[in-house]
């Protein structure tokens, strides 16, 4: 099978001042054409970090990057900014839009680097708002919209040339249900295409779909499971429990720390009701996946 994605034992420091911070120790895995794989991991296990650097946005401390069969640390700014504009679309988990532009613009931007048609641009916009439901909001100043609709408009501007290697960090994270399967089913019909995808995510819902889930823990990759056949490459089934509990338990802090955050006036009820909504579906979601694997 052709590998998209080779990714040989990187090791990712960041250094702050004379403070290092090893965010990845060692990470060795490959991701197939027409796959869809799946990276989960506690906050601060190092997904960020992998996807920037499989997209050439940062280098690896040692180790080597392969996409498309290119050694990145190899590539010149140019062939690195060519291949992100052509052949990988990347979703950031905080939003790169341009704020003071509306949907529509932000999603023509990179095809018009492209030096795409406006015919073409014209058609492909309405295709990818249709697809992500954000018709009606097209016309609108991105810093009007809310979350969720920016985190559409931001994946469909990552789709607009068409790329081979889609890199999605937390795309669903602002979400609903309903568009959590929408974007689920687009990113289901690239890969159907033979086109590859790789998400970032926290959520069991997003997880279930993927072909493989790589495990992160702690900037080590502590197994890989087929979430739709329920086995594992690596003995996982105790560190994929181990997760979900170490989950559960970040869920119910993040909790705590917004209702302390609501009493001291910190935000308003709306921001609240939805924020804790949200994490109470999350812990929702990872009971189900507990239960299952339990
Ligand atoms: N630019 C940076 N400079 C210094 N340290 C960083 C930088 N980016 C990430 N880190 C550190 O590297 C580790 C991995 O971070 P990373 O953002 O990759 O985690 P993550 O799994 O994406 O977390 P989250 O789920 O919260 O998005 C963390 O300890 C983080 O503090
Ligand atoms: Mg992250």
């Amino acid at each position: 099978m052709d590998k998209v994605v080779v990714v040989e034992d990187v090791v990712k420091v960041y250094t702050i001042g004379d403070m290092g911070v090893t965010a990845l120790r060692g990470v060795s895995l490959e991701v197939f054409k027409g796959e869809l794989a799946i990276v989960m991991g506690p906050s601060g296990s190092g997904k960020t970090t992998l996807l920037n650097l499989i997209a050439g946005l940062d280098k690896p401390s040692s180790g080597s990057i392969y996409v498309f069969g290119h050694d990145l640390t190899r590539l010149g700014e140019t062939e690195l900014n060519n291949l992100r504009l052509h052949r990988i679309g990347v979703v950031f988990q905080f939003l790169n839009l341009i704020s003071r532009l509306t949907a529509r613009e932000n999603i023509e931007l990179p095809m018009m680097v492209a030096g795409k048609s406006s015919e073409y641009i014209r058609n492909r916009v309405e295709e990818l708002a249709s697809k992500l439901g954000i018709e009606d909001k097209l016309d609108k100043m991105v810093e009007d919209l809310s979350g969720g609709e920016q985190q559409r408009v931001a994946i469909a501007a990552a789709l607009a040339n068409d790329p081979e290697l889609v890199l999605a960090d937390e795309p669903t994270a602002e979400l609903d249900s309903e568009n959590i399967k929408k974007v689920l089913s687009l990113f289901k019909e690239l890969t159907e295409a033979g086109k590859t995808v790789i998400i970032n995510t926290h959520d069991p819902r997003v997880a279930r779909e993927g072909d493989r889930v790589f495990l992160l823990e702690d900037g080590v990759l502590q197994g890989i499971y087929r979430p739709r056949e329920l086995t594992s490459e690596v003995e996982s089934s105790k560190t994929i429990s181990e997760y979900i509990s170490k989950r559960l338990e970040e869920l119910r802090e993040e909790r705590e720390r917004l209702i302390e955050e609501f009493r001291k006036g910190g935000i308003g009820p709306e921001e609240f009701i939805k924020r804790y909504n949200r994490i109470k579906t999350l812990e929702e979601v990872f009971r189900d996946e507990f239960r299952v694997r339990g």
